[in-house]
């Protein structure tokens, strides 16, 4: 296959999202002798076939390394590459392809604004100021950070149901906070931020704000010039696309600023023993072959996205939700946690004293995948003083069938523990 007719390939026809479920072959298939349900995407999606034909075949036809060579077959790689940054940049409404950053994901992108942003700024007594509903991908970082500099990590409440209080959270954004950084969507409750409010608010005070968007991507239409967000981050393995891959989006100022996060090939114009200059944007950023077949493939899932519509993913997933929600509080004993009036795709519970373990055990046992535990959100269940919860998490595949098949699968396990 030549390189055009692949690029054809991710200008998708639109997709009926009735449809959808078929272009994902994982989900085509028994566990323990049932059908699976797979209800576990807010952990990682699966991938439809253009995302995965898209890897295999940049792996077959068009391997070689990116931004070096001078023979075909890098300029191939080079075009995938910086055209999946095209595409991402298109698909968040950035400003310019120099702002996407591709990192491993929203974990290292977190990393490098607080090691490359924050710390040449911050002075010990200055604050990092986050909230109690954080993944740990937006927690531990600034933890590390408040050690290196003496900086204060500052912890803004949420309420029962699972929301931020925004009024505290506001009015915690003194002089001494340096940066705000919130979750878009809660991957423990599936709480929606008010976004809006919480970055007017901030930038009021000149402090900017990072959002953990790796729970929103593939579920909200994402404008980072609307939100005014100032970094934006997410993974591309919840959105179809493969592990290890993500994005940063950083305002371009802001990234002038900033020095790289890690050396090495690629991030640089001239080496010299006495002194190396580095790169321009978004190159700096990017030490190091990069995970090039990983970008196809979220260009490929961005492409396919694009092809259903985010609002018609919008649309369905909070009808299944609303389904999913209604449904789980038809079941005697049912705790649901994470309450709040805006969320997405995700919805936690305790089902009577049955350990979510057990619960997620016996489910899996009827061919139904959830997510146990904590959810790398430890202080959530804190909060609830819980040990973890059972989550059900949503995406575009999803029917109200597997909603059902899960609400006989919690059946079954009452009856076991009965
Ligand atoms: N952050 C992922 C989750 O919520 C792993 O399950």
């Amino acid at each position: 296959m030549t390189h055009s007719a692949k690029v054809s390939i991710l200008t998708a026809e639109p997709r009926p999202i009735a449809a959808c479920r078929a272009d994902f072959p994982g989900l085509a298939q028994e566990i323990n002798g049932e059908p699976l349900v797979y209800l576990d995407s807010a952990a990682s999606s699966q991938a439809p076939n253009v995302v995965i034909d898209a890897v295999a075949d940049y792996q077959r036809h068009d391997h070689a390394n990116v931004h070096r060579g001078v023979h075909t077959l890098s300029h191939r790689a080079t075009d995938l590459y910086e055209g999946a940054r095209d595409a991402v940049q298109e698909f968040i409404g950035a400003g310019s392809r120099t702002e996407i950053v591709f990192t491993r994901g929203t974990t290292e992108a977190i990393n490098l604004v607080a090691q490359s942003y924050c710390r040449p700024k911050l002075d010990a007594g200055d604050k990092i100021l986050i909230t109690h509903l954080e993944h740990h991908s937006n927690i531990v970082p600034w933890q590390m950070l408040c050690k290196q500099t003496g900086a204060e990590l500052v912890v803004a409440p949420i309420e029962q149901t699972g929301q931020v209080d925004t009024r505290q959270l506001i009015e915690l954004m003194d002089d001494r906070v340096r940066i705000v950084a919130v979750a878009h969507v809660s991957n423990a409750l599936g709480s929606i931020l008010p976004l809006e409010e919480i970055i007017q608010a901030a930038h009021h005070r000149d402090i900017p704000v990072l959002v953990d968007g790796a729970q929103a991507v593939p579920h909200l239409s994402i404008d980072v010039r609307t939100l005014d967000a100032d970094f934006y981050a997410f993974s591309g393995h919840k959105m179809f696309a493969p592990t290890g891959i993500g994005i940063l989006y950083a305002k371009e100022a802001l990234l002038e600023t900033m020095p790289p996060y890690q050396g090495g090939g690629d991030m640089i114009l001239e080496v010299r023993f006495d002194g190396t200059t580095y790169n321009e944007l978004p190159y700096k950023f990017e030490a190091g072959t990069p995970n090039i077949s990983g970008a196809i493939g979220l260009g490929a899932a961005i492409h396919y996205l694009n092809s259903v519509g985010l609002d018609e993913i919008a649309a369905h997933e909070n009808r299944l939700l609303a389904y999913l929600t209604r449904s789980l509080e038809g079941i005697d004993d049912i705790r649901l946690i994470g309450t709040a009036d805006n969320k997405a795709s995700v919805q936690s519970f305790l089902l009577g004293d049955i350990h979510p373990h057990d619960i997620g055990t016996i489910l899996d046992h009827q061919g139904v995948a959830i997510r146990t535990g904590h959810h790398c959100a430890m202080p959530v269940m804190d909060f609830y003083g819980i040990p973890g919860t059972a989550r059900a998490s949503l995406a575009l595949y999803n029917n109200e069938d597997d909603i059902d098949r899960l609400i006989a699968a919690l059946a079954k396990t009452k009856e076991i523990f009965a």
